[in-house]
């Protein structure tokens, strides 16, 4: 298995000695395979976006872990695992630092991982997302919610990770933006054979997409289902 999660739990808590908790997830267990795209489905509130930061090493679970081809990981993430597994944001303009230029916002991966920038190489992906050398100059007040997510996704998919986390990326995107978000995807798991986990609130979408699906109900996971069973 390349992720599962065994009763993952969190509690937020703040205020005056931490003494107001709110627990946002409660005992999720999923699991993911190597080349596998699965849905996360729920209504807004519902622990989503929680369950990926905590997936993604962003946070760290209350209770529970996280396991990573088998083996249990700790928060913070150290190692190669922190190639292995990256996320597109929700919002996506909380991904860019607003004083950077994209290009300096791009090359921190390499950075960290140590890895020579290249900007050819970054260019390329940047046209099979839609967007030219060009918007490698701005800073992202320059650019739109869709553009910035497309290069959210670039960054991301540059770094040839096992899994890619995706919070509801065609969310700020029209239609036909959507459509081509859609098959870039697809095409890139081909060649890649990546595993997603796909956050969405459009049914369409994970019918698309996912295989299977897990359905979160205030923190719970209520359901999982093959998508053909989707309403
Ligand atoms: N830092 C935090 N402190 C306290 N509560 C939080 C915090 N972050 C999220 N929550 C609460 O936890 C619950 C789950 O939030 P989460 O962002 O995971 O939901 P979501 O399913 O991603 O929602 P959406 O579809 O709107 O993005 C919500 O009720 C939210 O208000
Ligand atoms: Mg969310």
């Amino acid at each position: 298995m390349l992720v599962e999660t065994h009763k993952l739990t969190k509690v937020y808590t703040s205020g005056l000695w931490r003494r107001t908790s709110f627990k946002a997830l409660t005992d999720a267990d999923i699991c993911i395979e190597k080349g596998e795209t699965v849905g996360i489905f729920g209504k807004s509130g519902s622990g989503k976006t929680t369950l990926a930061n905590i997936i993604a090493g962003i946070m760290p679970a209350t209770r529970g872990e996280v396991l990573f081809k088998d083996k249990p990981v700790k928060y913070p993430f150290r190692g190669s695992i922190r190639k292995a597994i990256q996320m597109v944001y929700q919002h996506p303009e909380e991904a860019f630092d607003p004083r950077w230029t994209l290009r300096h916002s791009l090359m921190e991966p390499y950075h960290i991982q140590k890895i020579p920038f290249e900007e050819d190489v970054f260019a390329e992906y940047l046209t099979k997302v839609g967007l030219y050398k060009e918007h490698l100059s701005r800073k992202p007040d320059t650019l739109s919610g869709g553009e910035l997510q497309r290069a959210a996704l670039a960054r991301v998919m540059v770094m040839e990770p096992d899994l890619i986390i995706l919070d509801e990326p065609t969310s700020m995107l029209d239609s036909i933006s959507q459509a081509q978000l859609l098959s870039i995807l697809r095409n890139y798991q081909k060649e890649h054979g990546n595993a997603y986990l796909f956050i969405t609130h459009n049914l369409d979408v994970m019918n698309y997409l996912c295989s299977r699906c897990y359905f979160l109900e205030t923190g719970k996971i209520v359901k999982k289902v093959n998508v053909y069973e989707l309403p």
